[in-house]
């Protein structure tokens, strides 16, 4: 695998892969990297002949009061985890190199982005979908894939994708969890031990709470008794538990594909987390 720091090596790689008819697919990914994005990994080879892989804390993505330098960076690591992936390119940018001085564009999806995370994190799908379009148009790969745990954030990225007339196919990778339900993340490493044994009961609630609803259950009743049961569990606030339409991230009506999605504060982490109705 071989490291690239700047733009221009990076897309004389990709011309090179493209001159040999080469198909390119891009993970875009801030690192960390755990069980859940070696899936990205492994499916991207699967679907291509070469993979880029982006390591980027996207400082544009986080809050005045969010954890944007204490958000875990573990390089060395990931470069090993992403040898042995088979990987054959990363990219790994520093700041200015993706925000150089004067940078003054903004990439900003309305209606997908002003809701749940958006509602809770202003600014923050901006920040996604501003990093991510530049992701695209410097690596032009034939397709990107992104993990469903951030199922607000692929939506959106399938819309700009589409208004944009970016030409790649946007792949959605099912989460990956631990044996106890856990969506697998970056930020699962701010939770303490005890924190970590009651954490599974958020994935747990909203699965409860999508079955009642795919039987024909009352939604709001069905959410109420999800909230309920995350607040027991010993999670602090609770920014939200919602039964939304799969696309358009609206107010769920009974009978439309629904993603019950939630959000919830666990110690140091915010854990989110989502599943299908
Ligand atoms: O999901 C993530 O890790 C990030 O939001 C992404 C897509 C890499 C953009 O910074």
């Amino acid at each position: 695998m071989v490291a690239v720091r700047d733009v221009d090596s990076l897309r004389r790689r990709i011309q090179a892969w493209r001159r040999e008819g080469l198909s390119v697919a891009l993970v875009p990914t801030m690192g960390a990297l755990h069980k859940g994005h070696l899936t990205l990994m492994d499916r991207a080879q699967k679907m291509a002949d070469r993979v880029v892989a982006t390591i980027f804390v996207n400082p544009k993505q986080f809050g005045p009061r969010e954890d944007f330098a204490a958000y875990p960076r573990r390089e060395t690591e990931d470069f090993e985890m992403l040898v042995a992936a088979g990987v054959h390119v990363l990219f790994a940018p520093d700041v200015p190199a993706i925000y150089p001085p004067g940078f003054a564009t903004n990439v900003g999806i309305t209606g997908l982005s002003d809701v749940l995370d958006g509602a809770h994190r202003p600014g923050h799908f901006d920040g996604v979908a501003t990093v991510v379009t530049k992701l695209l148009l410097q690596v032009l790969p034939d397709i990107a894939l992104f993990g469903e745990k951030d199922y607000q954030q692929l939506m959106i990225i399938r819309r700009l994708v589409a208004d944009l007339n970016i030409p790649v196919d946007i792949i959605g990778v099912p989460t990956v969890r631990e044996a106890d339900g856990l969506a697998m993340s970056s930020r699962n490493a701010y939770l303490s031990a005890d924190e970590r044994a009651r954490a599974p009961a958020l994935y747990k609630a909203i699965t409860a709470a999508a079955a009642q609803i795919a039987k024909g259950g009352d939604i709001a009743a069905a959410l109420a008794v999800a909230r309920d049961a995350i607040g027991q569990a010993g999670f602090g606030t609770i920014d939200y538990v919602e039964a939304r339409h799969a696309e358009t991230l609206q107010p769920l009506k009974a009978g439309e594909p629904g993603r019950v999605l939630a959000a919830a504060h666990m110690g140091r982490a915010r854990l989110i987390d989502n599943v299908t109705i």
